[in-house]
């Protein structure tokens, strides 16, 4: 029997030419700091409309502690962030995207310092950060810990206030319409099919369309992430024909706070780069026996060290230990993270925080070039849905808000240029898609989605091997054979559900199929990083087969 999630093309059945039109020049589908970037450069060019799923403002962005990094001080330079970034990555970086997205990263940061995001200074210098793997401080920030609401709010005023760019909050995109439906090499993307809990179904026909829908965190059930981080970005491109990359790549941040029944809310890893300890509940120090550079060490390795050395003593947590920073500096520097402490009575001056891994940042997505071309005519991507190369096999901390924006702009501009491209007239053909209807046993989707997350984060967690991973896919066809062969009608949930089940199908495929141990992606049955793996590996649903290359 073939899998559920190659035979699935759209998730509801629907009649284009009997729905609602919205037409416009591009569409935007993702509010974060990669959609919001790439409207407002979009906008100069012809009228676009922005798409968030959730409350304006929410997503993975606004939550952005650390800061962006970028060369800033004279005493660093270019190649040195260069370099960080490719010894990172393990030798599957993309070179030329790496030189692309660093050297742009310092203007980057003047043209939002241009448009009023307020940097934290000292004096008339911009204040820089330190995170693992990064040999210099280089990590601007706002707000101390709130880099991502200063940056999404900013960009949000700015589009909000631009006449050309309309932004719909709460309208979730279910599906890319291409045509053809069902794609093939002259599939052309044309717009997306939508639903607002006030509008219902909609049909939203761009001459462009641009996918910033951001991560999948919440596929893992200890993740940093906000809910809103479905893959719904992976499960619309997987299902529309489009090639996917590195799908197997999940970064999973070391510390996030570890409070039974609360959300594991992120304890950022410059709080390391001022100096704190990972410690045991005696307050001994440990990462200086797994890596040179301790605390400081690249974020796969802190997670996997912090996994062994839970392991190794029976505990279910660690702690950072900021004592010597103490409670006043720390409140100082860091105000949404004193704030979350005092929320649950930890002295800083006196006690540890309690930390674990979770699942971070999905370093694959829909495989983009250096102008943000999908495989899809008519289809671009950027920000955290999309895969540019940047990042190889992990991500250099702070990498990503600052590739947001870099491709972000890129992807605007390359947007006018298929403006030009496809000129004034465009007429797609009407689509028509039904879903067969179903008379398999309903499961209950809550416990699906609680159940795929524990297995995830068991199996295709930060430690992986083929029978643990084999048993994950088993498991999620089975639950695809009663979820994906469902219509759930106007149920923004039940979607996420099938997204979350589609995109994990993916990457669990991925993870199985890449038999080696490189950054992120830990095999314990293959435990060494094997030169003949140094490439990516890219996967396109058709309705026969997965085509792995
Ligand atoms: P997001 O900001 O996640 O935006 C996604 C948008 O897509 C949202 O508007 C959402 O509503 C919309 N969307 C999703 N699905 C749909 C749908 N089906 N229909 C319509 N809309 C949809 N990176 C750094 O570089 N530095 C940091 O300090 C840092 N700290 C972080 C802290 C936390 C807690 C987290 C979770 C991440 C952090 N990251 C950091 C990573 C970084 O924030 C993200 O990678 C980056 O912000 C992604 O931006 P984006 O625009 O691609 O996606
Ligand atoms: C953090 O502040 O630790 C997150 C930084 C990042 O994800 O790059």
């Amino acid at each position: 029997m073939k899998p559920p999630y190659l035979q699935r093309r759209y998730l509801v059945s629907f009649s284009s030419h009997r729905l609602p039109h919205i037409f416009t020049d591009v569409l935007v589908i993702g509010g974060g700091a990669a959609g919001l970037r790439s409207a407002i450069e979009a906008a100069n060019h012809g009228q676009v409309i922005v798409l968030s799923k959730g409350p304006k403002l929410e997503s993975n962005t606004y939550y952005a502690q650390g800061g962006m990094a970028a060369v800033i001080d004279p005493a660093d330079s270019l190649e040195d962030h260069i370099d960080d970034t490719l010894r990172t990555g393990i030798e599957i970086n993309d070179k030329k995207i790496v030189e692309q997205c660093i050297r742009s990263a310092p203007q980057c940061v003047e043209e939002l310092r241009d448009w009023g995001v307020q940097f934290d200074t000292d004096g008339d210098n911009l204040r820089l950060g330190r995170e693992g793997g990064h040999n210099a401080s280089r990590i601007v920030h706002a707000l101390g810990d709130a880099t991502g609401r200063a940056i999404e709010e900013n960009l949000f005023a700015k589009a909000e206030a631009t006449p050309d760019i309309k932004i719909f909050d709460e309208c979730f995109a279910l599906d890319l319409l291409t045509d053809p439906p069902e794609g093939g090499g002259d599939a052309r993307c044309v717009g997306a099919i939508t639903y607002h809990p006030k509008h219902g179904m909609q049909i939203i026909q761009a001459k462009v369309v641009i996918l910033a829908a951001g991560g999948a965190g919440m596929i893992w059930r200890e993740t940093s992430n906000p809910s809103g981080a479905t893959g719904d970005a992976i499960a619309m491109v997987f299902r529309a024909g489009g090639q996917l990359g590195d799908m197997e790549m999940m970064q999973f941040h070391p510390t996030t706070l570890y409070i039974a029944g609360s959300t594991r809310s992120l304890v950022s890893e410059a709080v390391r780069g001022e100096g704190a300890y990972l410690v045991n509940r005696n307050g001994e120090r440990f990462m200086p026996d797994y890596h040179e550079m301790a605390e400081l060490a690249p974020r796969d390795v802190v997670s996997r060290a912090i996994l062994d050395y839970m392991g190794k003593t029976g505990t279910n947590k660690v702690y950072l230990d900021v004592r010597k920073i103490g409670a006043k500096r720390f409140a100082k520097r860091f105000p949404s993270i004193f704030q979350k402490c005092c929320d649950f009575d930890i002295d800083l001056d006196t006690e540890l925080i309690p930390v674990h891994p979770a699942a971070h940042y999905m370093i694959g997505g829909a495989w983009v070039d250096s102008c943000g071309r999908t495989s899809i005519a008519g289809l671009l991507a950027c920000g955290e849905a999309a895969c540019t190369g940047l990042h190889g096999a992990n991500r250099l901390a702070s990498n990503s808000l600052t590739e947001a924006l870099v491709y972000g702009k890129i992807t605007g501009q390359t947007a006018a240029e298929e403006l030009e491209k496809t000129g004034g007239k465009f007429t797609p053909r009407a689509i028509d898609w039904t879903v067969e209807h179903s008379t398999r046993t309903e499961l209950d989707l809550s416990d699906i989605r609680n159940s795929l997350r524990s297995v995830m984060w068991r199996n295709t967690g930060i430690v992986r091997d083929a029978q643990h991973l084999t048993e994950t896919l088993e498991i999620i066809e089975f639950w695809g054979r009663y979820v994906l062969d469902k219509e759930f009608f106007n149920d923004p949930r039940g979607w996420e559900i099938q997204n979350m089940l589609t995109a994990a199908w993916v990457i669990v495929q991925g993870a199985i199929l890449r038999t080696e141990t490189r950054g992120v992606h830990h095999r314990k049955d293959y435990p060494e990083t094997d030169p003949n793996w140094a490439r990516h590996l890219l996967m396109t649903r058709t309705p026969a087969e997965l085509i792995v290359e």
